[in-house]
């Protein structure tokens, strides 16, 4: 069901920041009265109120989905931050903006996530810098490896900081064990030379049992158990990797003060939210292509909890402690009632 949304407000006396899209319409509806959409003409209303914003919102049937919640969310996480980051030094360096890619037209950034709808993000922003007609015209490679978006730290600092006061910065997350159970099945079950040769290799070599030859020399055929093992260890034998990194350690989101904590899981109803309040033009929506291995069913709740019976309870609750400041943060319930 379409709906649409008038809100008015007195601008001049609200004093607001008119190039944060999203914070006026925020403040507004703390502040703002639902008018009718043809008090807009009303030369009247203008003059006493000083202006109106329309948000033409589209709610899908079924959704949910309001400010409210989104402002919940992220009143949740400067919570969470005070508790427990309070320490952390304040100083953005580019280290932190690393992961936070740039579209300069509709002013939005937005920090990848991968394995929660990066890919379809990456389209969505090339086709709003006019880099594409539509997200179907690019191909996979062409998202991941043809270097046509910038990341923020390729800015000087000025650029840097210009960009993160005014732009509109989106973070979209998912359930943490439904996102690295979707990583393994994406790196390891299917064929990849990067990932086996330089993961693969040295996990099946530090916790296999008796490896075979074979299985050194291709780093094929990693078991779910044994990517535990690693994420677990302390001496890991080769680094982290954005697909599996908690998603606090690569959007920094107790530095970077996100606009839009979006969840993967309803990723339809709130991706459009965030284009229409950008301003993007209304037909353009996130696609919804799982294009690296199409034929693999979607990693859903059911089948992530299917690859953790195959570790013990224990390793099972160190990874939910390993992601726990991701579950704290984001609001997601424990996925297994006899974690602690
Ligand atoms: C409202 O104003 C806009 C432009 O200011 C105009 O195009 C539109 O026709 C007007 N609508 C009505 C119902 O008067
Ligand atoms: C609101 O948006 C919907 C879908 O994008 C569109 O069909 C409708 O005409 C819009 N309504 C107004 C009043 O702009
Ligand atoms: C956290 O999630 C619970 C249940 O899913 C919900 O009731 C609550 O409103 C959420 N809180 C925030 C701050 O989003
Ligand atoms: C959206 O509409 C505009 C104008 O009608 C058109 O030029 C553009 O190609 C469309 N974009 C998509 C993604 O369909």
């Amino acid at each position: 069901a379409g709906q649409l949304l008038v809100l008015c407000a007195q601008f001049d006396t609200l004093g607001l920041n008119l190039i944060q899209p999203f914070r006026i319409s925020f403040f507004l509806l703390l502040v703002a009265f639902p008018c009718r959409a043809d008090d807009i003409n009303n030369s009247e209303i203008f003059a006493k109120r000083g202006a109106c914003v329309t948000l033409n919102i589209t709610f899908s049937a079924s959704g949910s989905f309001s400010p409210d919640i989104l402002e919940a969310r992220r009143k949740l996480m400067k919570e969470i931050c005070a508790k427990y980051k309070s320490s952390i030094s304040r100083t953005i360096t580019h280290h932190h903006v690393k992961h936070l890619y740039v579209e300069d037209k509709y002013k939005l950034l937005y920090c990848q996530v991968p394995k929660a709808g990066c890919s379809n993000w990456k389209r969505t922003l090339m086709v709003l810098a006019g880099q594409a007609p539509n997200a179907q015209s690019i191909k996979h490679d062409t998202v991941h490896y043809g270097h046509h978006l910038k990341t923020l730290d390729s800015f000087d600092r000025q650029g840097i900081m210009h960009r993160l006061e005014t732009y509109t910065k989106v973070l979209f997350v998912r359930e943490p064990l439904e996102r690295i159970v979707s990583a393994y099945r994406d790196k390891f079950e299917n064929p990849n030379n990067y990932y086996h040769s330089l993961f693969g290799k040295p996990i099946i070599s530090k916790y296999r049992v008796n490896p075979s030859w074979a299985a050194l020399k291709t780093g094929s055929g990693v078991t779910f158990k044994e990517f535990v093992q690693y994420l677990l260890d302390v001496h890991r034998p080769v680094g982290m990797d954005i697909h599996w990194e908690q998603v606090n350690q690569l959007c920094n989101p107790c530095l970077i003060d996100y606009d839009f904590i979006g969840k993967f899981e309803n990723m339809d109803e709130e991706s459009s939210f965030v284009l229409r309040l950008t301003g993007a033009p209304p037909n353009i929506t996130l696609p919804s292509f799982k294009d690296r291995n199409p034929s693999d069913t979607r990693t859903s709740m059911q089948v992530t909890q299917k690859y953790f019976s195959q570790v013990s309870m224990l390793e099972r609750q160190r990874v939910y402690d390993f992601y726990y400041m991701d579950y704290l943060m984001f609001n997601y319930s424990k996925p297994f009632k006899d974690l602690y």
